[in-house]
């Protein structure tokens, strides 16, 4: 029988992803010196045994001003490295699933309180930091960024270059750069946080020269077997500001340069945006990207359901559907996903006796002689 387009295996590079159920980065806020430590264990361990094929963390930190809050994972020290090690070789001690890693610089929106702190902005005299962006613009009520001059960006650069190399050393299998939600990448890419007049500004082509350079560095120091995804918001929702033909022509240039997917999302750069959120809004972004750039690509946004899920990858739209606030309320989504349209996700030993077929106990025996046969 054919399996649900959900549930076929996807490959990028030499990274097999067993299904096309991924987890999508949530920040936990729960990092001391960035490095990840027991709540990551329970957060990350839980999806690892889930029947995701793929978990992607939190945005983690290029550097330290590149936090979005102090409590963000980073990932520019070795003991931060040891931190994800830990974690990872726990998961995989235990799940099948596939680890990618975020990394991310924060830009003009970094220096904030925890998300239940209210994301207030921290001034530098009571533990904040500096911000860097490419112009002088704070996005409203946050500290205002510094010039990013040409050393700086050269300094950021390498920064995202190291941080890729320690997400080899800590294990993981992909890599996924943000550059959307209003971070430094966006920053850069957007004319609305971006009134640069060298040669990072001004033209669309200009604007994405960052981001581009932060790619090639990062893909060649990642293994050529491994993955790189990069995350876009593919608009603005702003008038003048970034938008879905820019975001299909930097996915072109990202294809040509060995990106393996663009995960589409949108928003963040500025509260003027004017948004309607709905089921599966962000779903013609992702398969506008697919269709036009002729890259790979992962929704993401308001996705919750199986049928929903499995349509967009059935029906050509997206490679891979992403999940974030689903799996926070349900972590075995996927094994809910997995019933419903009659296919099958990883289910660890110590828990077949929860297996659907377990309802039936001849059904429960063909399900383990099936297991037993790989
Ligand atoms: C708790 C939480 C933390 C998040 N942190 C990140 C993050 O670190 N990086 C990122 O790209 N998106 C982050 N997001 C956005 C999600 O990845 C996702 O794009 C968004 O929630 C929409 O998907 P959903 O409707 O499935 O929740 C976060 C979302 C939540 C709920």
């Amino acid at each position: 029988m054919a399996q649900p387009a959900l549930f076929t295996s996807f490959r990028m590079r030499d990274v097999t992803l067993a299904n096309r159920i991924v987890v999508s980065p949530m920040g936990m806020h729960s990092a001391v010196d960035g490095v990840a430590g027991d709540w990551h264990l329970m957060h990350l361990g839980q999806f690892a045994v889930s029947g995701v094929g793929l978990v992607i963390t939190e945005a983690v930190a290029v550097e330290p001003r590149g936090r979005v809050s102090r409590c963000c994972l980073g990932l520019w020290n070795d003991s931060q490295v040891e931190g994800l090690k830990r974690v990872l070789g726990f998961c995989r001690q235990h799940g099948n699933a596939r680890f990618g890693i975020q990394l991310n610089h924060s830009g003009r929106k970094g220096s904030v309180g925890t998300s239940w702190e209210g994301q207030k902005a921290v001034a530098p005299a009571d533990g904040g930091w500096e911000l860097l962006g490419p112009s002088a613009l704070a996005y409203p009520g946050r500290n205002l960024p510094k010039v990013m001059d040409k050393g700086d960006i050269a300094q950021a650069i390498a920064d995202f270059a190291g941080a890729a190399t320690r997400a080899d050393k800590a294990g993981f299998d992909l890599i996924e750069l943000h550059a959307a939600h209003g971070y430094l990448l966006h920053n850069f890419l957007s004319p609305i946080t971006n009134r640069r007049d060298d040669d990072y500004g001004g033209s669309a082509d200009n604007r994405m020269r960052f981001v581009l350079e932060v790619f090639d560095a990062v893909r060649a120091a990642f293994p050529a077997g491994k993955a790189i995804g990069v995350r876009v918001s593919a608009t603005d929702w702003i008038e003048g500001g970034w938008n879905e033909a820019e975001t299909v022509a930097l996915s072109r240039k990202l294809a040509e340069r060995g990106c393996d997917y663009m995960c589409v999302s949108s928003g963040g750069i500025a509260p003027e945006q004017k948004i309607t959120v709905r089921p599966l809004y962000q779903v013609p972004f992702a398969e506008q990207v697919r269709t036009e750039a002729g890259i790979p690509t992962m929704a993401i946004g308001l996705i919750t359901q199986a049928a929903d899920a499995n349509a967009i990858v059935g029906e050509g739209k997206a490679d891979l559907v992403a999940l974030a606030r689903g799996m926070l309320y349900n972590p075995r989504w996927a094994w809910h996903a997995a019933e419903a349209l009659g296919a099958e996700a990883d289910f660890p030993v110590q828990y077949d006796r929860a297996h659907p077929s377990m309802r039936d106990s001849a059904a429960f025996n063909f399900y383990r002689e099936r297991k037993a046969e790989g």
